[in-house]
């Protein structure tokens, strides 16, 4: 018998559980196939335990969390809670204490899967976005003065550190030398594009933009560097998806344009994630909510949840098992199901889950 991985399991609120037990039942189902252990021991964060408690992420769950090899995120977001509490309290504090730099987005059409752009296929949509995951907006400070009367004043600071830029570009740059187009026989060179703000967020772009070249030319003088204004970059991934190889970009500007990717490679319900720590412990998760309106229904798509956890083996160096996940899923949206959408797809929840298991483990 292979190794052994202690993964975290945090379900969530809404149809976070649901996708994540097919996304446990993947996993389980490679790690036969391929010969390792997955040994997982699950949480209860979300909205419920927060109504029964007050309780987010405590700081012994932080501590806890650091002695997983890995995280399995379902959900996090419960209508009877105000926006952004469960939101700072769990996901946003789990990456940041973590210290998960890397938020880390495929956009990729996978055959037989509907895009809402016209006339673009598998072929044109297969780029990735390396957002920064603990700077900006995110965690600058801020404040009001004078809060609820006329003259109120609101503040809230994008910060960003040489250290923080240096570290992503760094991510970004080996992504790119790893996996980029060339790497994976897509053509001729392998491409990293910054997404910016240069021409009005002067200081902060114009940091990310000279530590990019510094990089760039010093240590990676094979990879082609482009630069694309964020509004410009929204605008290329409707029009020329294609153009798109691997992407760096601020946490603000990430979180933004990985929405409109998640829309072109098919929708939340394929889109995963990983907040990387490259020295520490990732976490990994489906980038849709927690869809509440089809809570217990066995309607939701679980493909995203799924490739997030095909994300977190590759991460863990098990790339083999990875690679047959990823192709399981390849095989199931082009021969199996009818749409990608909530109770569209011709199949239940669990049973897509079954569909990709078993071609996984053959
Ligand atoms: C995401 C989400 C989060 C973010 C929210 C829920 C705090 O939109 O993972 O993209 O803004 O990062
Ligand atoms: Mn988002």
């Amino acid at each position: 018998m292979g190794k052994s991985y202690s993964i975290a399991v945090i379900p969530g609120d809404g149809t976070g559980p649901e996708v994540t037990a097919e996304a446990v039942k993947v996993l389980k189902a490679a790690a036969k196939k391929f010969g390792f252990k997955v040994d997982l021991t699950e949480f209860d964060f979300g909205g419920e335990r927060y109504k029964r408690t007050g309780e987010t992420l405590p700081d012994s769950a932080v501590a806890e969390l650091r002695k997983f090899d890995s995280i399995l995120l379902g959900a996090i977001g419960h209508p009877d809670v105000a926006p952004g509490i469960l939101e700072k309290g769990i996901l946003l504090k789990a990456r940041f204490e973590l210290d998960q730099y890397i938020n880390l987005r495929p956009v990729k059409l996978y055959p037989g899967v509907e895009t809402p752009l016209k006339n673009k296929g598998p072929e044109d949509i297969d780029f990735v976005v390396v957002r920064e995951n603990t700077g900006d907006a995110y965690t600058g400070t801020g404040g009001f003065t004078m809060k609820g009367t006329p003259n109120e004043v609101a503040v809230q600071s994008a910060v960003y550190s040489r250290f923080q830029v240096d570290r992503c570009l760094k991510y970004a740059f080996e992504y790119a030398r790893r996996h980029g187009k060339k790497a994976r026989g897509r053509g001729d060179k392998n491409t990293l594009a910054l997404s910016g703000k240069t021409n009005v967020l002067t200081y902060i772009y114009d940091l990310w933009e000279r530590a990019f070249h510094e990089m760039g030319k010093a240590e990676y003088p094979e990879i082609k560097r482009e630069y694309y204004h964020v509004d410009a970059t929204c605008m290329w991934f409707v029009k020329n998806p294609e153009w798109f190889d691997v992407i760096v970009t601020g946490n603000m500007f990430g979180d933004i344009i990985t929405d409109l990717g998640a829309m072109i490679q098919g929708g939340m319900g394929i889109a995963a994630g990983g907040n990387i720590n490259p020295e520490g412990v990732s976490m990994f998760e489906p980038i849709g909510g927690s869809a509440p309106k089809y809570t217990g229904k066995g309607v939701i798509n679980p493909l995203a949840a799924i490739c997030a956890g095909g994300m977190m083996l590759e991460t863990l160096g098990e790339e083999k098992a990875a690679g047959a996940i990823e192709q399981a899923v390849m095989f199931v949206t082009a021969n199996k199901l009818e749409s990608l959408q909530a109770g569209r797809m011709g199949y239940s929840t669990s049973q897509v889950g079954d569909l990709v298991a078993e071609k996984a483990a053959e």
